[in-house]
């Protein structure tokens, strides 16, 4: 014992001793790293970029949207795919029933990249067959997609015509609208069709009224070789040849109830498909579709899906699911993370597909979070449909919202409740704090402006202000007026006022007191951007009164801003002496200083508001008080609810960052994590510490933060190890991983990384010693940081060899972690590559992941900068999921600029293209990247003279405490690599030597 601790002792003495800075934060980036949900990619080779850019541009002042005069009531359409190399085109019919609402000549609807066969157009009057003449035709392709038929006589007011015409498209690669997609069996390429319609590219896939509140019934037909399978929203009517076409049939699908065009789905596919138990499901026929080899891989899903659905979300709405089955389809190329179709659910197969034995806890906790959000939808989305995209918030507001109780409905073990904050609420209060933010509410017009409403505004801020109002009407009441919102509106489409209303009724008729209206209170948080800081003024007086205010919450304000809007919201305080007894008081926008009587117990002791963090506000409180607060938490920190220890956290540190409070005093808290266990608030303290490393990286002073964070999360690491055990709980599970990902990836604690080390080299030997699921990215990342060709050659191939979809993910990130230049740049190029194993769905992962590693952000901003024309030559102007890609790529470099350097290389990047950058996202993230660095200018100092009071106080007692643990962690140095590789040689000969010894 005594002569491996010395040996520890030498090699950390030698290292310091070598002390050269290199960095090996090997950041744990998120996959929905940028503020856009999830990072998925279109290709989109229509046309050329500057034509694109220009004609998006001129669109922002056209007007899209389609006239009234006609509505359409149901459609009958009819696909058939060759899915074959060398041909990918659909040939398709289409024949719509619309109503005529006012005369007119022209019938105007959406269609998109489609060649429409003009000589095939038809308009017939329903009534008695009669043919219409139609004497124009006009296609107006990007941006307005619209096609108008121009008929010689008007039609007439409250008939119905019956418009029908043939057309071809082009199963794409862009993963949009009806589109190909592939995968490799038995050494063969195996293709198939799926569709992907929201937000407007159901134009796409065929001419239509593309647009929300233009609901109809949609029957649906679909052609097929006699080998592979079609499914559609509907179960299956009927089947038939089709006629001199040997070996296809018709699939004839039942009509679908009244819905959106975006809501339509399809697929052609070998897949096959897992039936659940019909005992799960009596009403609802459940499968579960996959490519056969991944077959496997379905069990859970068949098993929660059913289960959600049936036991949770129908009992929830107190709503029967409208149709007779639900399939659930993992595709292998796939824009977003998955897609709602009404009664075809489609989803990347990360996303869906589950290993029991070889996939990781949070690949699990993923799968029942979104097949939860997905089901949520079937009411919340398709059922009843926002009126157009400016409120999409409503629908992925919610879903986002029931991802928590649908998924603890199933997995109670995975305590959600106690992930909530830190997880959506933490995340989007970040982006919140920026005078780029936008109102949840929002205007938007082009197909490129409500892409990018899907982000973590509608998304985030959305299901936080849903909790925070069904909190204060109270869980049940919330509930009830949510399922009379739904009966009212089923198969309609609503704005939110709708909403507020049916729950102002609810509230109404339940006795609920509330200050005003659900609205009036609801439109302060969604008209408003941002939200607002309280301040909490205790008197200390014989009343034991406090003084309240508040003030829009910004990490940095801008002296110049045009902005001159006077925020102001509804604010439902709650507050506490002992979380047992809970006081509420509402502050009225515009209301100024509010006095709070009587606060619980006595001058003596603390009050922390917002209980739970159930509010979307932070909060600030006099020095007294937070001082009391912080005496708390170092003597028995376990007095303050898990939550509210994480809020205390988050919100100091950000505070700090505005200048709301001092970093002495947001560092002063921090102090007490050498005893905090809990996962919640160790993620929100390990996001906001995570800034502060950030920012410290290549600076003189960046060891000494590095010690200090070696001593708190020594602590944590120490207790819940680096090994699993059969009985950790879920969270454990996870806040291991923040131990190693700190230890292993940010800190060079030797235990850690001699661990990791280990078993990726005997992974790498012996094919059937796979790493532990929980850590396996984490150990990868390390091992391939740590390692050089071999090490990441070994991970790539495992990457693109993979059969379990999780893992894929998780090595696709780990192999970012490598620090090589010519790996990284390697990478890079691999990733414009077509056919070079990456995806076009997981480029942005890859990319955003080596933006997020501290030599790989370099790299991927010169990348960026010296191969731009190749870059979007290869993209093309992808219009996808919150944003296009080129904004997503520009948008995960902004991070970790830190110094005058970057931000002109940034700057300068996005000015030499402005145009491409124009969009929210972009600015704000622009925004963040100055911020940062007036945040190194601004606090860096104050930080480093903390750190040193600090260590030098502690000085002496890391080593010895480390010491005096059993499994000796060793203190983090920073060594060159070379040191560091001294050091753990050492060690893993020390630790030969104990084991050879028998100790
Ligand atoms: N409706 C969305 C999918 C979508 C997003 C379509 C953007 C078109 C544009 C779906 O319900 C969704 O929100 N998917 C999420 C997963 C979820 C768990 C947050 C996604 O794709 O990330
Ligand atoms: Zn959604």
């Amino acid at each position: 014992m005594k002569a491996v601790l010395l040996g520890l002792l030498l090699a950390a003495v030698f290292a310091i001793a070598v002390g050269e800075l290199l960095q090996s934060t090997k950041e744990e980036s998120r996959w929905w790293y940028a503020p856009s949900r999830k990072a998925p990619l279109y290709e989109h080779k229509y046309q050329g970029l500057r034509e694109r850019l220009v004609r998006a541009a001129a669109a922002q002042t056209v007007n899209m949207r389609l006239p009234r005069d006609v509505l359409p009531s149901s459609y009958t359409i009819r696909l058939l795919p060759f899915i074959e190399e060398g041909n990918f085109t659909t040939d398709g019919y289409i024949e719509i029933l619309i109503d005529c609402k006012t005369a007119t000549s022209n019938i105007s609807m959406n269609a998109a990249e489609l060649d429409i066969m003009q000589e095939s157009i038809q308009v017939v009057d329903n009534a008695d067959n009669t043919q219409r003449d139609v004497e124009k035709f006009y296609d107006e392709q990007n941006p307005r997609e619209i096609i108008t038929i121009n008929l010689k006589t008007p039609l007439v007011v409250g008939s119905t015509y019956k418009i029908s015409m043939k057309f071809i498209s082009y199963l794409n690669e862009d993963l949009r609208g009806f589109y190909r997609s592939t995968y490799v069996e038995n050494n063969v390429t195996k293709y198939l069709a799926v569709s992907q319609m929201e937000a407007p590219d159901a134009r796409r896939a065929f001419p239509c009224f593309d647009e929300p509140n233009m609901k109809a019934n949609f029957t649906i037909t679909v052609g097929r070789k006699t080998s592979m399978s079609a499914i559609s929203n509907m179960p299956l009517r009927s089947e038939e040849p089709i006629s001199n076409m040997p070996g296809y049939v018709w699939n004839h699908f039942k009509p679908s109830v009244k819905m959106s065009s975006y809501l339509v789905a399809m697929m052609v596919s070998e897949f096959v498909s897992e039936l659940s138990n019909p005992s799960l499901s009596p009403d609802v026929e459940f499968k579960i579709w996959a490519r056969p080899s991944f077959r496997n891989q379905t069990k859970y899903s068949a098993d929660i899906g059913p289960r959600i659905l049936n036991e949770y979300v129908t009992k929830y709405f107190q709503i029967e699911f409208p149709l007779p089955k639900v399939d659930m389809a993992a595709i292998p190329d796939f824009a977003a993370g998955a897609m709602e179709n009404w009664g075809l659910i489609t989803y990347r197969e990360t996303d869906l597909l589950y290993d029991e034995r070889r996939s990781s806890a949070s690949a699990k906790q993923r799968v029942a979070i979104i097949i939860a959000h997905e089901l949520a939808h079937q009411w919340f989305g398709n059922l009843v449909t926002m009126d157009w995209w400016n409120v999409i918030w409503l629908n992925e507001g919610f879903a986002s919202y029931m991802e928590y109780p649908g998924t603890d409905y199933v997995e109670p073990g995975f305590e959600m409740n106690e992930q909530f904050t830190v997880t959506d609420l933490h995340y989007v209060f970040g982006i919140d704090a920026l005078e780029t933010s936008r109102p949840i509410d929002f205007e938007v017009n082009t197909p490129s402006q409500i892409n990018q409403m899907f982000d973590a505004i509608s998304y985030e801020k959305g299901s936080c202000i849903i909790r925070m109002c069904a909190n204060f009407l109270g869980e049940p009441v919330f509930r009830r007026g949510v399922t009379s919102y739904l009966n009212k509106n089923a198969y309609g489409n609503t704005v939110q006022k709708d909403l507020w209303d049916a729950l102002n009724t609810q509230a109404v008729n339940e006795n609920v007191q509330l200050p005003a209206t659900v609205e009036t209170i609801m439109e302060t948080w969604t008209k408003q951007m941002g939200y607002p800081v309280i301040n909490i003024s205790r008197l200390y007086d014989s009343a034991n009164s406090a003084v309240a205010s508040q003030q829009r919450f910004l990490l940095m304000k801008n002296e110049n801003s045009s902005d001159k809007n006077d925020y102001s919201w509804w604010v439902p305080l709650t507050y506490t002496k002992d979380f047992t007894d809970i006081r509420k008081h509402w502050m009225p926008s515009g209301s100024g200083a509010n006095t709070i009587q009587s606060l619980p117990g006595s001058s003596a002791n603390w009050v922390i508001f917002n209980v739970g963090q159930e509010g979307y506000y932070r909060v600030v409180y006099d020095e007294r008080n937070i001082e009391m607060i912080r005496n708390q938490l170092m003597t028995n920190h376990l007095a303050i609810s898990k939550k509210n220890r994480a809020q205390i956290l988050d919100d100091y540190l950000n505070m700090a960052r505005a200048n709301l409070t001092t970093y002495v005093t947001a560092m002063e808290l921090t102090r007490y994590l050498a005893h905090e266990r809990d996962y919640a608030p160790w993620t929100a303290a390990s996001v906001a510490l995570d800034y502060i490393d950030i920012m410290f990286y290549g600076y003189p002073d960046e060891q000494e933060w590095k010690n200090y964070m070696t001593v708190l999360v020594t602590a944590l690491y120490d207790h819940v190890k680096y090994e699993a055990s059969n009985s950790d709980a879920h969270l454990t599970v996870f806040t291991r991983s923040q131990a190693v990902s700190w230890a292993c990836g940010r800190l060079n604690v030797i235990n850690c990384i001699t661990k990791a080390n280990r078993d990726y080299q005997a992974w790498m030997t012996d094919a059937t010693k796979e790493l532990q699921p929980n850590l396996r990215r984490l150990i990868s990342c390390t091992a391939i940081a740590e390692g050089g060709r071999p090490e990441w050659e070994f991970g790539f191939n495992r990457y693109l060899d993979s059969t379990l979809a999780n893992e894929k993910t998780e090595l696709l990130r780990a192999i970012t972690c490598s620090l090589d230049v010519g790996i990284l740049n390697e990478m890079l190029n691999r990733m414009i590559t077509p056919s070079s194993g990456i995806r076009l769905q997981d480029a942005n992962t890859l990319f955003s992941n080596i933006a997020a590693n501290p030599v790989g952000h370099g790299v991927a901003l010169d990348f960026l900068i010296n191969r731009w024309d190749d870059v979007v030559a290869y993209f093309g102007n992808y219009e996808g999921f919150g944003g296009d890609a080129i904004t997503r790529l520009f948008r995960a470099l902004c991070n970790r600029v830190n110094n005058d350097e970057k931000l002109e290389k940034l700057t300068k990047l996005s000015t030499d293209h402005s145009s491409s950058f124009n969009s929210a996202s972009a600015r704000q993230g622009l925004e963040l990247a100055q911020t940062n660095v007036r945040w190194v200018k601004k606090h860096y100092g104050t930080i480093v003279n903390w750190l040193k009071s600090q260590n030098s106080a502690t000085e002496g007692t890391t080593v010895t405490s480390l010491a005096s643990t059993t499994t000796p962690s060793t203190v983090a140095t920073t060594p060159s690599s070379a040191a560091r590789a001294f050091v753990n040689h050492f060690f893993i000969l020390m630790a030969a030597i104990a084991t050879f010894t028998g100790f």
